[in-house]
């Protein structure tokens, strides 16, 4: 019995019925299935268009051990070549981030376009026998099997066989504007802040994808020192969790009979930002604001991207400035995640409102945020746990919000403005979806 048969249906099961062997969080053999079967297929977040606006322009990603240059060639169109030497396999650009308009591999300096192309090989005559010996035509860098734009944000799928990104997105598209379009100008991203954490990528996936349960408690403090107006956990008790497409999310309820503009000035929009808000989002999209008065938080888009929205009081006269963060858990192993943490705001956003919202986001998130520090050392404990034996033995209790018999404890909300389904106060729906995408990617052996 090897652990891909029958070994692999039983915790696939446990974790379909929101029971979770524990040792998924800290087990070598499981993490070699993720890379296999899921990171070979899924679509992966690198980076966003806006870290790339001139010709030239590149940053290097990885989809786990896979480097890959993202690059905005000559002609303005974004490229993503793997960053492997098509001779003897050297990583072709080792800087993180920069403009050129070729890179030279270090080895014996082969030399690639920013589209990927080769064009220069030392000695080209002597050692090859020039253009006839070796046409350098057609010789390329190896692009991404598929590679999709959203929104700005560039992803891509090392599965050729991939679903367009569009069809993949589907009902998330719909929370993805609130972070990602909030005027026809889009975001800009800055950043990002890069570290690593010991601990298994799964659990900051899951946390960000619908754990308003841990922050009254974990994130106590940050409450005490009145960095928010609300009394503690009121507005994440009537807050919703939705399950939408490969996507899920929270929102907070804000307080009641607030229209659009009044709900987007209460979390800290100016003024001159609404009128754009408005403008670039569907009628769907304002009345989760305006009828539901919902407002969109954490969220996570399957496999490992993560966003987050939420509006702090940035200082002592209690001025609230909303900010929106994007980050992603690159797995390194089993027991190590590197996190990249971004800011995001509207590009046509007032300076003020930037400087804000920037402020905003690095009291909260980013390496030194205070709610980053508050996450991270239950992660890291959770991950040091589940690498032990008695692991093995223990199911985690991951059925919040079902009765014995596995019904929802409330229904359903009947009227919620966007798609997917969505629950009014704590469950555990969206960690159960998010483990339910996980399951049937370990599963399919293909
Ligand atoms: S390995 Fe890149 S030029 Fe030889
Ligand atoms: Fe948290």
């Amino acid at each position: 019995m090897n652990f891909a048969g029958s070994q692999l249906e039983a915790v696939l099961a446990d974790v379909r019925r929101g029971m979770i062997p524990a040792h998924v969080y800290g087990d070598p053999q499981i993490f070699a299935l993720e890379r296999d079967r899921l990171f070979a297929r899924s679509w992966v977040f690198l980076a966003h268009e806006s870290e790339i606006p001139d010709p030239g322009d590149y940053v290097v990603r990885r989809v786990l051990a896979d480097s890959f240059i993202v690059a905005r060639d000559e002609s303005g169109a974004v490229r993503v070549m793997f960053n492997m030497c098509l001779h003897r396999g050297m990583q072709v650009c080792r800087a993180e981030m920069g403009n050129a308009s070729h890179f030279r591999c270090p080895y014996h300096a082969w030399t690639y376009r920013n589209d990927g192309s080769l064009t220069g090989l030392p000695f080209h005559a002597e050692a090859y026998g020039g253009e006839d010996g070796f046409p350098r035509e057609g010789q390329s860098l190896l692009p991404a099997p598929a590679m999709g734009i959203h929104n700005g944000l560039i992803f891509i799928s090392l599965d050729p066989g991939a679903p367009p990104l569009p069809e993949y997105l589907g009902d998330f598209a719909f929370y993805l504007d609130f972070y990602t379009r909030q005027s026809p100008a889009g975001v800009e991203l800055r950043g990002p802040q890069r570290w690593r954490v010991k601990a298994n990528w799964k659990i900051g996936a899951e946390n960000f994808a619908g754990d308003s349960y841990h922050t009254p408690h974990t994130h106590a403090s940050v409450v005490d020192i009145g960095l928010f107006r609300e009394p503690k956990a009121s507005k994440r008790k009537e807050g919703a969790l939705y399950v939408a497409g490969p996507g899920v999310g929270t929102t907070y309820k804000l307080p009641p009979g607030g229209d659009f503009a009044s709900q987007l000035r209460y979390v800290g929009y100016p003024d001159a930002m609404i009128p754009a808000m408005a403008a670039s989002w569907s009628a769907g999209q304002r009345a989760l604001i305006a009828d539901s008065g919902f407002m969109v938080s954490a969220a996570t888009l399957f496999p490992n991207l993560s966003l987050v929205h939420n509006w702090p009081q940035i200082d002592e006269r209690g001025t609230v400035a909303p900010f929106i963060s994007l980050r992603q858990w690159q797995p390194v192993s089993e027991r190590e995640t590197e996190v990249l943490s971004w800011f995001a705001v509207d590009a046509a956003a007032p300076e003020a409102f930037k400087r804000d919202s920037y402020k905003a986001y690095l009291m909260c998130f980013g390496s030194s945020g205070m709610f980053e520090q508050d996450d991270v050392e239950n992660w890291v404990s959770i991950t040091e746990m589940a690498a032990g034996s008695m692991a093995r033995r223990l199911r985690l209790n991951s059925r919040m919000g079902l009765t014995s018999a596995g019904q929802p404890i409330k229904p359903p909300l009947a009227t919620f403005a966007g798609p997917g389904v969505a629950y009014q106060g704590f469950g555990e729906f969206n960690q159960r979806h998010w483990l339910r995408q996980w399951s049937d990617h370990l599963e399919d052996p293909r």
